[in-house]
């Protein structure tokens, strides 16, 4: 995998003008021989199931001169299968959709509840593809910071939905890049303040959403509910989730999305005709037969994800104890360094790749195979010495 250069764009193109100088969004894809960078699970899919993808992509090959169901109904009822093994909540699918990974799902909540004259708030740091989100459909994008420890700001976080009057408020559980979990009476709160607040740019009587992302929730600690299970009786409450993370699966490009069927229908109003292929059906619908298998390294990440912030616990930067985010997802977030970038381009030279992201002086480092693992270590260990001697 390599990078094209970008933004050779002819001063001549009419280009919108606040996209000028703008790059392409995504974390590098470099050919390097451990990526830790973009939070994928990293065992791949068992030959079975690879066998029954292909088993099932070659049954539909024959219609592909047809468009595929674009309401993927047998998808959607698939996903509401899941989701009852899941998180234990059965929801219809009218309660249902899908998309080209929860990157469309968002977008296309983006363009059915932002738009020119509507704000969405959210608290930082947090997935920083939501900016663009907003960018792209011309939404205010408005941030409440969290607290140090990265837990969420319950006071603030309510007093803004309150005082910002937003369409749309998003909060990731857990968080991304900090893996920080949101406690259910918490979601409750800010449900309970959306369903309370306006929304500016609309009637009165209008309440914002909350779309809570849940695209690592699978890696929470067992028996902790799914804000999926408050979506009876909640019309503003929206929760996503992918197929990309726990599920192993992110290069089948397939999000999904819980909530209640007005909610749906308004995404139904933007989607493009047929933005689900036949060939992405087929495929979702296959590894959905398998859920226990793509789902069985998940135990085993959360153990290495334990493993792995205790031992950065045990190590010190400049005579300091490294800083731990607590974390419920496939990820550790740690610092604090006076100069990331020379960490993060030391593990890049021994052919470890993670990821800088978020406020300044933390990394960020996805759980890999058990190699992958003692690469990371082996050469972070190494990096910290280097670093005291540059000090
Ligand atoms: C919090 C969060 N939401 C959504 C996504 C997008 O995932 P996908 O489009 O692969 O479903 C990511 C990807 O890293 C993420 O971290």
């Amino acid at each position: 995998m390599s990078e094209t250069t970008s933004n050779a764009i002819p001063a001549s193109l009419p280009l919108r003008n606040d996209l000028r100088g703008e790059e392409p969004y995504g974390a590098p894809q470099l050919d390097v021989p451990v990526c830790l960078n973009v939070n994928e699970n990293p065992y791949p899919p068992a030959p079975d199931v690879v066998d029954t993808i292909a088993e099932r992509v070659r049954e539909i090959a024959p219609t592909l001169n047809r468009y595929p169901d674009r309401e993927h109904i047998a998808l959607r009822k698939a996903f509401g299968d899941y989701l009852a093994k899941e998180s234990g909540t059965r929801l219809a699918v009218e309660q249902l959709w899908a998309a080209n990974g929860s990157n469309e799902i968002m977008l296309q909540l983006f363009q059915a509840f932002g738009g020119p004259g509507r704000k969405a708030l959210s608290f930082t740091p947090t997935y920083s593809m939501y900016p663009e989100y907003a960018r792209d459909t011309f939404t205010e994008w408005v941030t409440v910071p969290r607290n140090d420890d990265f837990t969420l700001d319950l006071d603030a976080a309510v007093a803004a939905i309150k005082d910002v009057r937003p369409a749309m408020v998003l909060v990731t559980s857990p968080n991304n890049p900090t893996g920080t979990p949101l406690p259910m009476d918490q979601t409750r709160t800010l449900l309970a303040a959306c369903e309370e607040a306006g929304v500016d740019g609309a009637p009165e009587g209008v309440h914002p959403i909350l779309v809570v992302d849940e695209a690592y929730v699978e890696f929470r600690t067992p028996g902790v509910p799914s804000a999926v299970s408050l979506i009876d009786g909640h019309p503003n409450l929206a929760v996503s989730r992918t197929m990309s993370k726990a599920f192993a699966y992110a290069g089948a490009r397939v999000g999904y999305i819980a909530a209640d069927k007005g909610i749906i229908d308004s995404m139904r109003i933007v989607r493009m005709p047929y933005h689900l292929s036949a060939v992405t059906q087929a495929a979702a619908l296959a590894a959905l037969e398998h859920t226990d298998e793509q789902l069985s390294t998940v135990a085993h990440l959360r153990e290495t994800r334990e493993r792995t912030a205790a031992w950065l616990e045990t190590l010190t930067y400049k005579g300091r104890n490294l800083t731990v985010a607590h974390s419920e997802s496939n990820f550790v977030y740690f610092g604090v360094f006076d100069n990331r970038d020379y960490i993060f381009n030391e593990l890049l030279k021994r052919g470890v790749l993670i990821r800088d992201v978020g406020p300044d002086g933390w990394l960020r480092v996805c759980m890999g195979t058990d190699e992958e693992m003692d690469a990371f270590r082996k050469a972070f260990v190494e990096v910290l010495a280097a670093a005291e001697k540059e000090a």
